[in-house]
């Protein structure tokens, strides 16, 4: 099933210069990006991204890290289409926690921290955001995205890759 889903380079990803990184690694898996632009949200926008659901999750302190972080400084908010994209996405962004992410991953090969340490700190430094099933994609990219800034076009490469 071909289906589309959000991506964010959250602002330790464009602080330390890893934009070029982590959208090579979605094209060269043969995804396709239809939306992309940079960012500044404002706080009362962070918090409809991270809704009460992460606050069940992890916490109060862990949301409010977040919402604070994400909303300090520019992101970078792309569109990834391709076949059974939500899935492709999470697989190459890796795990919550980078130190358990494996190599190979956008978080186990540019951040090493704990789950031990992210809990110790409230916060989890780990680079990107990536839609985690259907439902929340849905949400994320309406959140995120007008149907104006989603682009349907063909890739010349295309017939080789999907
Ligand atoms: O991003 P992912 O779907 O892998 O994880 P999540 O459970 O939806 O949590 C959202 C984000 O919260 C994570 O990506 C981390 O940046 C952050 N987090 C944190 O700061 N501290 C934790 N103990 C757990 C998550
Ligand atoms: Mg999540």
């Amino acid at each position: 099933m071909i289906q589309q889903t959000l991506v964010l380079i959250k602002p330790d990803g464009v602080q330390r210069g890893l934009i070029g990184e982590i959208i090579k690694r979605l094209e060269q898996r043969g995804l396709k990006i239809v939306g992309m632009k940079m960012v500044h949200v404002d706080k009362s926008f962070a918090e409809k991204h991270y809704t009460e659901d992460i606050e069940k999750r992890h916490g109060k302190k862990v949301r409010d890290y977040l919402i604070d972080y994400v909303s300090h400084d520019p992101i970078i908010a792309m569109v990834i289409q391709g076949s059974s994209a939500i899935e492709v996405v999470r697989k190459i962004v890796g795990t919550t926690y980078p130190g358990e992410s494996p190599i190979g991953t956008i978080r186990g090969d540019f951040a090493h921290v704990s789950k031990a340490r992210a809990k110790e700190k409230n916060q989890g430094r780990n680079l990107v955001h990536a839609s985690a099933n259907e439902e929340d994609a849905k949400k994320e990219l309406a959140l995120w995205f007008s149907v104006d800034e989603i682009h349907d076009y063909k890739l010349s490469a295309e017939e080789h890759l999907i």
